[in-house]
């Protein structure tokens, strides 16, 4: 292992940290470097690693519930600068996939980097080669297509013993499960090489996955059964944006928000970034798409005004009504700014995304959306009730943080009546997603566990929090405190064992 894990991991052991104070070398140790964020400290974690990887054996405060057993995977960019140079936005970085092991009693944690093409190609020079998604770097190797500049960076999805590392623009890198080592480019057939498969796939109770992927304006469509066989794919014609991130499952249908976004290929020429290439046409419609899950080429096209959304919770449908549940963004420009602004270590506060449910009646054409304010991201629902008639969607949320950045608590809405139930960590936390792991045994939406990450910013230390997730507001059940921090992530999947 290399020199910083064993100097973390001979620095002793976390209880005794509580116990007695921070240890100034250890402190030190968790500090960004070179003033990075040194006026928002909850941005710390942004700073990312060199390329290393993490392991760790977590301190458990509370009471870990015996029947939750099992991985949990998480996804996210993990390196953002090499030899002075650093990325510009937060979706640039290289993927930094991380292991969560809940087993008897005790919790582990690895991390380890996706081996992309283009990371170890850039970790052998020391220094950047490609292009990123939001950093315009001249290419000094051949850019063959989306796999060159494939950062693997954005969630993951586990079929047997093969686990995705995924990244909406190209194709899944297929990783070992028990050691995060990185297997290769996934080509689910040899037609489908090298067309993006989305980090957004949709997992029905029965195995069936969903996913898509967009290239030049069409948008690849897939279905796989469990093993992880393609039972059916089709490339669409829909004039797809330039960025289209997630999309909702429903009993019936497949649902996409398609959202004024355009590329400028002149820019792209130029040599701008592929972000800063995008425009936003935000005079024109979101165009919602949906499509018969039985027969793709029955498509219905319905338009509602200009939204900008990264992620769904869940959909679900009666043959005439439709109804799903997004988080709605900030138009493209605004989110892009600050989503450069907490790369540079600043606060931005341009950024609140907030909770929709949308209604969309097939028969009338009629559309109808109910938004709420609360400060949220990251919407998840109970596995069992993907494409099904749902109830709950959980969320982190901001609770009263004022000018500080991100979220430091939870909620779970309910989308039938409109009450919620929070928990905030107060103003020293930074909460990550969520997700809900059914209840060994239980059959009702809800009875579970929501089991995700968030940072301490005093102790500067990441931790993974367990909460009831029908009593949030209880507070957690435990948390399982790692011996270092680990930068922010954005997507995982908790597979129980
Ligand atoms: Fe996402």
């Amino acid at each position: 292992m290399n020199r910083m894990l064993t100097r973390r991991s001979a620095l002793g052991s976390l209880g005794a940290l509580f116990t007695s104070g921070f240890s100034p070398e250890l402190l030190a140790l968790g500090l960004p470097r070179d003033g990075f964020a040194a006026d928002a400290p909850e941005l710390a974690p942004l700073l990312g690693l060199d390329g290393q990887g993490l392991d760790g054996a977590a301190v458990i405060e509370g009471r870990l519930p015996a029947a939750l057993r099992g991985r949990y995977f998480r996804n996210g960019p993990g390196l953002m600068q090499r030899a002075g140079q650093r990325y510009r936005h937060w979706f640039d970085g290289d993927g930094l996939v991380q292991s969560w092991t809940l087993h008897d009693g005790r919790v582990s944690h690895k991390a380890r980097f996706v081996q992309t093409t283009k990371f170890r190609a850039e970790q052998d020079a020391g220094r950047f080669l490609l292009p990123a998604f939001g950093t315009a770097i001249k290419p000094e190797r051949p850019v063959r297509g989306p796999d060159s500049v494939n950062a693997a960076n954005t969630s993951v999805l586990m079929q047997g013993d093969h686990l995705y590392a995924l990244w909406e623009g190209g194709s899944a890198y297929e990783l070992d499960p028990a050691t995060l080592a990185t297997r290769g480019v996934k080509t689910w057939s040899p037609e489908l090489r090298g067309m993006p498969f989305s980090a957004h796939p949709k997992v029905e109770p029965d195995g069936t996955v969903w996913n898509f992927g967009t290239a030049n304006g069409r948008l690849a469509v897939y279905q796989l059964d469990a093993d992880g066989s393609v039972r059916r794919h089709a490339l669409l014609d829909v004039g797809a944006p330039a960025m289209l991130h997630d999309f909702a499952v429903s009993q019936h249908h497949l649902v996409f928000l398609l959202a004024p976004i355009t590329l400028d290929i002149a820019a792209v020429r130029a040599g701008t970034s592929m972000l800063d290439a995008m425009r936003w046409a935000g005079e024109q419609p979101t165009r919602v798409l949906v499509v018969d899950k039985a027969d793709f080429t029955r498509q219905r096209i319905f338009e509602m005004p200009a939204a900008h959304v990264f992620h769904f919770g869940n959909a679900w449908d009666d043959g005439r009504l439709l109804r799903l549940d997004y988080v709605q963004s900030t138009p493209l420009p605004e989110f892009n700014a600050a989503a450069q602004q907490i790369m540079r270590g600043e606060r931005s506060t341009r950024d609140v995304s907030t909770p929709r449910v949308l209604e969309v009646d097939l028969q009338t054409g009629v559309l109808r959306v109910a938004s709420r304010d609360e400060a949220v991201e990251f919407p998840v629902v109970d596995p069992r009730v993907v494409a099904q008639r749902h109830r709950f969607v959980w969320y982190p949320t901001a609770v009263d943080t004022g000018a500080r950045w991100g979220f430091n608590g939870l909620m779970r809405l309910d989308i039938d009546s409109g009450a919620r139930e929070r928990f905030s960590f107060g103003n020293d936390v930074v909460v990550e997603e969520h997700v809900l792991v059914p209840r060994p045994g239980s059959t009702r939406e809800g009875e579970g566990w929501l089991v995700g990450m968030g940072y301490d910013v005093r102790r500067q230390r990441s931790f993974l929090s367990v909460f009831d997730a029908m009593r949030l507001a209880a507070g957690p059940l435990a948390r399982a405190w790692l011996p270092y921090w680990v930068p922010y992530g954005f997507h995982g999947r908790f597979y129980a064992a």
